[in-house]
């Protein structure tokens, strides 16, 4: 069992992680997302990033491969660092990556076949299109919808657009997934063949993943490793039995899907709730 990051959130050492966060701080205006964090994503094994809405998965994650830049703090990729790159060098470290954004929508106007060749098109001049095909096919094949090449996105429902995401993240054969929100907005069944497929991948490509996601059924199957994130520090971190028995209150709410005294508070102020029910009865003289 891994300990909380209240413990490790000393300085990583660089061999510690395939990608590694020293003292990060990010913040937009005065607004502090990322407060002085540490951490180390081990490499080959799946950690997953839970939090409330806002708390700041998606900076996080968008760090590792530089889409955002810390205030503070320095990012390392295999041991190089890679925060204060120039945005061609950072190209090359995101060929490694293969990621499934929140909105991370497919091109409509490309078919299936066409949104998975595009990361390769993008980064490589394409002499020989057999192979390119046969490499669609391979990765189509990982996700279940070989035979879906011509289909446009409009006519593939979220689930299977997913796997098209999917297919077209694992393209580049990336050394590092990295999935936001897989699940949302699926069904259960559909939620759960992503979760099997991310299995799946993990257990064939070997690779280093990490998922942020709010679905702890889905955080429970997948993780070797959650972290939680919650004003702006890491408040926990470990294999799923330790996160399900956390003392931490706000990580009980959390799991459990609990309105913390705190958020209900804010509601109250603003009047959303009590006002906007009772007022009519409440004011009427
Ligand atoms: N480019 C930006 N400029 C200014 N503020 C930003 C920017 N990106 C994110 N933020 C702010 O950072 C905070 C964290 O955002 P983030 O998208 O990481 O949340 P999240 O944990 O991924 O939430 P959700 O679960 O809803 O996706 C929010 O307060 C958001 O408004
Ligand atoms: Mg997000």
């Amino acid at each position: 069992m891994k300990k909380d990051n209240e413990k490790n959130d000393t300085p990583v050492g660089d061999g510690d992680g395939i990608i590694v966060l020293k003292n990060l701080t990010k913040k937009f205006g005065d607004n502090i997302v990322l407060d002085n964090i540490s951490l180390a994503i081990e490499k080959g094994k799946t950690t997953v990033v839970i939090g409330p809405s806002g708390c700041g998965k998606t900076v996080l994650i968008k760090h590792f491969i530089g889409l955002l830049r810390p205030s503070s703090g320095e990012v390392y990729f295999k041991k190089r660092r890679i925060d204060n790159l120039p945005e061609n060098e950072l190209n090359k470290i995101r060929t490694y990556y293969g990621f499934l954004f929140q909105a991370g929508a497919l091109f409509d106007s490309l078919s299936v076949a066409g949104n998975i060749m595009f990361p390769i098109r993008q980064h490589y001049k394409i002499t020989d299109w057999t192979e390119v095909e046969e490499i669609v096919k391979a990765k189509l094949a990982m996700v279940g919808l070989d035979g879906y090449q011509h289909f446009y996105p409009a006519s593939l429902s979220g689930g299977q657009k997913k796997r098209v995401a999917l297919a077209r993240a694992i393209a580049l054969n990336p050394e590092v997934i990295l999935y936001d929100e897989p699940t949302t907005g699926l069904d259960p069944i559909r939620a759960d063949i992503i979760n099997e497929l991310i299995l799946k991948l993990q257990r064939e490509l070997g690779e280093t993943t990490v998922v942020v996601t709010h679905d702890m059924t889905s955080a429970y199957k997948i993780a070797d490793r959650i972290i939680m994130l919650h004003n702006g520090k890491i408040i926990a971190d470990g294999d799923a039995d330790h996160i399900r028995n956390h003392p931490h209150p706000t990580v009980q709410q959390f799991i459990n899907g609990q309105v913390s005294e705190d958020d209900l508070a804010v509601l109250r102020a603003r009047g959303t709730i009590t006002q906007a029910q009772f007022l009519p009865r409440d004011f009427k003289g």
